[in-house]
């Protein structure tokens, strides 16, 4: 009785798995069949209900079906994998059509040209330094002669944090920091992010600045037009114009603005250069002897010059876009196009 329903059992078995056409069967199959509830799996423990002089016998044929059943299991599996596509299945499947392409991501457009900007001035023999978002008064404003009360700090917008503590406003004070622990002749570069309360067209609350700082000997306003001239030449074209406007800042004497033709408009005046055809994208000057006291640099062997860039202004200027919150948006449309 058991020897007919093992052999009934495998037959089934068998047939099931011919009949199977499609990959997502061989699972149901397996749990039917060879699962641990499966009902070949089943039937072997019935043994224990035979004659103790059939066990033997009807173990071994149990065995030998169950072996049987796996490997055709599996052969099927395998012919199942290679069997080519039937004649009204190929005609479903379009082969000319183009591949899924798989979308990645890309440097942010700001980031771009931080990274443009640090390299040219990289290559003018430059070295990075970076420090603090989080800032004290000290640093940010009153070792580059910026006292309390001082009247150009209300130009900085300052997002206080604590008493003496704040959100630093530029990266002048990486001026201050690098001085501190080294000696000239220094040339260096701190690129980061700046916080001021401020938001229009052509200001974010948050911004990116490249400060940059060079210290030795004789070391003349000619000097700082020169870096400044070939970064502009190397970022933009030899044609661009370029312009320095006195200006005044407390750590530089004396002091300019640096403005570029604006490219917006090609310097015929628009909404971004508010009519007057220049963007304003640093400011620069002279380190002040007030400042080489605070870091103990004698003012009487020591020159220097600084500059602090917008660096979203210059991405702006590059790429043509007139609304500097563009950039922080998150908008796709937007940022895929860099
Ligand atoms: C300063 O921040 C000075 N620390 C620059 C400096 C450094 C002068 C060293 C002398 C020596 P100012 O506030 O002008 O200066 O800002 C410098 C540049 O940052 C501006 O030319 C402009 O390009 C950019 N900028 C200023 N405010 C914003 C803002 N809210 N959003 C985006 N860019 C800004």
């Amino acid at each position: 009785m058991m020897e007919e329903e093992l052999v009934r059992l495998q037959e089934e078995a068998f047939d099931s798995l011919s009949a199977i056409k499609h990959a997502s069967e061989f699972e149901p199959f397996r749990v039917k069949y060879l699962g641990r509830k499966g009902l070949i799996t089943g039937a072997m423990r019935m043994l224990g209900q035979v004659a103790p002089e059939d066990r033997p016998r009807l173990g071994q044929l149990a065995n030998t079906i169950k072996k049987e059943v796996e490997e055709k299991f599996e052969s099927r599996k395998a012919q199942l994998a290679v069997t080519p596509i039937s004649a009204p299945q190929a005609q479903q499947i379009d082969l000319s059509l183009p591949g899924r392409s798989i979308p990645f991501g890309k440097l942010h457009p700001v980031t771009q040209t931080m990274e443009e900007v640090c390299s040219i001035f990289e290559g003018l023999g430059f070295t990075v330094a970076e420090g603090p978002d989080v800032e004290t008064d000290f640093y940010n404003f009153e070792a580059l002669n910026l006292p309390q009360h001082h009247p150009a700090r209300d130009m900085h917008d300052t997002f206080y944090i604590d008493d003496g503590v704040l959100l630093r406003t530029h990266t002048s004070p990486m001026q201050i920091r690098v001085m501190e622990k080294e000696n000239p002749p220094l040339r260096v570069i701190a690129p980061g992010k700046v916080y001021r309360c401020d938001s229009d067209i052509t200001h974010t609350p948050m911004f990116q600045q490249v400060e940059g700082f060079l210290v030795d000997r004789k070391v003349s306003f000619a000097d700082l037009k020169g870096v400044l001239s070939v970064f502009v030449a190397k970022m933009f074209d030899e044609q661009t114009a370029i312009r320095f406007r006195p200006s005044f800042f407390p750590f530089t004497e004396p002091s300019a603005e640096v403005d570029i033709a604006c490219v917006i408009c090609g310097g015929d005046g628009c909404r971004v250069c508010k009519q007057t055809g220049w963007l304003e994208i640093l400011g620069a000057g002279l380190i002040d002897p007030e400042v080489f006291k605070m870091v103990n640099y004698d003012p009487e062997e020591y020159s220097g010059f600084a500059f602090g860039l917008g660096i979203e202004r210059i991405a702006m200027l590059k790429y043509g876009i007139n609304d500097i919150r563009l950039f922080y948006e998150n908008d796709l449309r937007f940022l895929a196009q860099f």
